[in-house]
């Protein structure tokens, strides 16, 4: 078969863990019969210098003309002071939003081999955790009513978070099918102890949830799971919950894994075109060093091939060889702690040998 693939480099590291990623691609697609085209886009800061906006429309026609989207990072610096509406990140709200992406899948899992790695006591992760968080991505906060004005102190600013019946119902229905292919466990994290768009949250999945009698449900406030990550990770399957919510929990999701170098994500929505990245950002400090890890990248690619492409054995292919590099011991510098570490592209060689 034949894929177009968008590839957004970005900023920062973006460019190189991107083309580790690709040239992974690369080689799935001659081992196992299939082309892979890539077409590349500018997105992000690199997109303002080039064309003055950070989300061009030739980026967002391209990416909707595309079967799927390989995302770097965006973001740096540079780009800090710009007006909100102008900042790289703002691309990256805008093409979640322009591609309808709702669905945010981030997986966060301990490899045995970064048991080491995790900063949790030893008997917290004794056996492991094996967490997706599928967090919406076009609503609530981010997406809401915002503005400057002048109140009861002088200047202030505002954000709002608002959440329709539909929205939440949509968000819930992928969760909920997500935990009956899992474990059928599903935690909803909210703050229905304050929020308004929080209870209409809650009592939306307790609607939806006799619909799915095999999944156990139950509901969690957002504090409360900042603190259940790392008391006892093990104890959750799926989680769902709002966007602001599982940017901040995936985050800290993340670091118990070992590395935040390490979590991919997919987004989607109602077609097979989804947009992947890693979880991480564009890290302007290490960009060009050739030291940036690129397993998250490469993971997500993992991701695009079950996700949109239905290519089970070669997304497969792609864990294993990970898992086997690491298994061997082979680590980029955010995992060395100090120790000999491969770089960019040798990381890149070692999975390309394993595949
Ligand atoms: C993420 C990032 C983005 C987000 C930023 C860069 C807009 O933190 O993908 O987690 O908040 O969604
Ligand atoms: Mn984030």
């Amino acid at each position: 078969m034949n894929y177009n693939i968008a590839l957004l480099k970005g900023d920062g590291i973006g460019p190189e863990i991107v083309d580790s990623a690709v040239r992974v691609l690369e080689v799935i697609g001659k081992k196992y019969g299939h082309v892979f085209n890539f077409t590349p886009y500018l997105i992000g800061g690199c997109a303002i210098d080039a064309t003055g906006e950070p989300l061009p429309k030739e980026t967002v026609e391209g990416c909707l003309n595309s079967d799927s989207v390989l995302l770097g990072a965006v973001g740096g610096p540079k780009w800090d002071t710009l007006p909100g509406n102008m900042r790289p990140e703002k691309a990256l709200l805008g093409i979640r939003s322009a591609m309808e992406l709702f669905t945010n899948l981030r997986p966060a899992k301990l490899y045995p081999a970064l048991k080491g790695d995790c900063p949790l006591r030893e008997d917290i992760v004794a056996n492991g955790f094996d967490i997706m968080i599928v967090r919406e991505l076009t609503g609530g906060i981010y997406f809401g009513e915002r503005g400057m004005r002048e109140g009861k102190y002088g200047e202030e600013a505002y954000d709002t978070e608002c959440y329709s019946r539909m929205e939440i119902e949509r968000i819930c229905k992928v969760a909920f099918e997500t935990a009956m292919k899992r474990n059928k466990r599903l935690v909803s994290i909210d703050k229905a102890n304050v929020l308004d768009s929080s209870r209409l949250w809650r009592k939306i999945v307790h609607e939806m949830a006799p619909m799915y009698p095999e999944v156990e449900v139950s509901d969690m406030l957002v504090d409360n799971a900042a603190m259940q990550l790392v008391r006892n990770p093990a104890q959750f399957d799926v989680i769902v919950t709002t966007n602001m919510f599982g940017d901040i929990l995936s985050d800290e999701a993340s670091q118990i894994t070992g590395s935040i170098g390490m979590l991919p994500s997919a987004s989607l929505g109602n077609t097979k075109r989804g947009l992947y990245e890693p979880i991480h950002g564009s890290a302007p400090d290490i960009a060009g060093k050739n030291i940036a890890n690129p397993i998250a990248t490469i993971l997500s690619c993992a991701m695009m091939l079950l996700y949109s492409f239905d290519l089970v054995k070669e997304s497969e292919a792609i864990v294993n060889a990970v898992n086997k590099v690491l298994d061997s011991g082979f680590r980029t510098a955010d995992l060395a702690h100090g120790a000999p570490s491969l770089s960019t592209t040798e990381i890149t060689d070692k999975i390309i040998e394993n595949l």
